[in-house]
């Protein structure tokens, strides 16, 4: 086991009817004037923004709003929400929606009290040192944004998605979570929401780190419990409890738990990140694509953590099997998984065209250098070979 730190200093306020409890966390925070940061309009459609709105007005707190954040967010509204946030003199930032949302207010959070382009934090040219406070009312499970340090940022000059880990100082200080919320949701952005936080366990299971079973064991029963409730979910989309389950293991894939002690990966985010990028696509539907594919080239190469996948986690039967049998059998039924959810593992599929590849691999190349990942490292050339795969999965 490597050594590690694990920080998750998040307040998680999870039920039924928690929004009304945002007025009150954000004044306990030290918030006085705020700046509210939603989406598309699903959050005033569900009345979610009038009770936040109210819940405000009643603990006596001064409020702006920027709305309209859409999926991949971009740097656009990133500048925008800056210029908002000093010329009303906002101490509080609160998202109201998805990882798309939560990503463009900490990107606003990195940026209001630094002199520079907030551009610097995403390039490496700069580390924070004075970050807006924020808070968060999730409406989707899915990026875990709420509980970690991550921001997720596409700008639009070049199309570079980059994602950045600031643990220390870029956790929401609470995340309102109440599985009711989610109920609105298209089951399409439900199903990505379970196959993105299913990945955000495989980037920390799929590793060369032994004596981590107590870690590994963690993230097996988190995987298996997402997939059981996924499954009630597509028959029974109003069952409190398995929403509720889908909802705490998304922030618990990604808050660092499944993660502690272990050397990570984080080939298929970065191999995905270019889809939605260049093809605008949900973050979720385009691991759908790059898991499999992925998982099949690495099968071949380093071959134990997915036999101990398919096993204990697809519930493939080893007895009489070859190592490579199991993996086949356990990439085939993850598939299957994903199938079933109504998601495509087929990039032309998802794409809807006949994907630039050599573009894919370039731009990967320019936003990751020459190497990615560690439970198989690899070279430029092998991610052209997982794009080539994933073409038809
Ligand atoms: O914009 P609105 O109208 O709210 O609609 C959204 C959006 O169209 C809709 N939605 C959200 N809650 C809803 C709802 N519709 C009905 N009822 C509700 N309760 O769902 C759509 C998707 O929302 P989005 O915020 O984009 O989803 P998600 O949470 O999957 O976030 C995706 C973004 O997060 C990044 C992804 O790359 C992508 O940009 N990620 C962020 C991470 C992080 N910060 O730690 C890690 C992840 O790996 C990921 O990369
Ligand atoms: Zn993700």
């Amino acid at each position: 086991m490597e050594n590690f730190t694990f920080y998750s200093p998040t307040e998680f306020v999870f039920g039924r009817d928690t929004q009304a409890r945002t007025g009150e966390l954000v004044a306990r925070f030290g918030g006085r004037r705020v700046m509210i940061v939603s989406g598309g309009g699903s959050a005033e459609r569900s009345g979610l923004l009038a009770q936040v709105r109210a819940a405000l007005t009643e603990s006596g707190i001064f409020f702006i709003e920027q709305k309209g954040i859409a999926p991949n967010p971009t740097d656009d509204r990133v500048y925008e929400g800056i210029r908002m946030a000093r010329e009303n003199n906002i101490d509080f930032l609160l998202a109201v929606g998805g990882g798309s949302v939560i990503d463009s207010t900490k990107a606003v959070a990195l940026g209001v009290n630094y002199e520079g382009d907030f551009w610097d934090f995403y390039c490496g040219k700069a580390t924070p040192a004075s970050v807006l406070p924020l808070g968060v009312v999730l409406t989707i499970p899915a990026a875990g944004s709420e509980g970690s340090g991550n921001s997720v940022i596409t700008k639009l000059d070049g199309k570079h998605k980059i994602s950045v880990r600031y643990p220390m100082c870029l956790r929401p200080r609470f995340a309102v979570m109440n599985p009711e919320l989610t109920m609105s949701l298209p089951w399409f952005q439900t199903a990505c929401g379970i196959t993105d936080m299913l990945c955000h366990i495989y980037e920390r299971y799929f590793s060369n780190t032994t004596g981590t079973d107590l870690t590994d064991s963690i993230a097996e029963a988190i995987m298996r419990d997402v997939m059981e409730n996924a499954l009630i979910l597509k028959e029974t989309p109003d069952d409190y409890d398995a929403r509720a389950a889908v909802m705490w293991a998304s922030t618990l894939a990604h808050n660092g738990l499944c993660g502690c002690g272990k050397v990570e990966d984080w080939s298929s985010h970065a191999l995905e990140h270019e889809i939605s990028a260049w093809h605008n696509v949900a973050h979720g539907a385009g691991l759908a694509v790059m898991v499999p594919a992925w998982m099949s080239f690495v099968a071949e190469k380093n071959p134990r953590k997915v036999v101990q996948f398919a096993v204990n986690v697809m519930g493939i039967a080893p007895e009489g099997k070859t190592e490579q049998e199991i993996c086949r059998l356990g990439i085939e039924a993850l598939k299957g998984f994903y199938h079933t959810l109504g998601l495509t593992t087929s990039l032309r599929e998802l794409t809807g065209c006949e994907p630039d590849i050599d573009l894919l691999v370039r731009s990967l190349q320019g936003n990751k250098g020459e190497t990615l990942g560690s439970y198989v490292p690899l070279s430029m050339n092998d991610c052209k070979e997982i794009y080539q795969r994933s073409l038809i999965n």
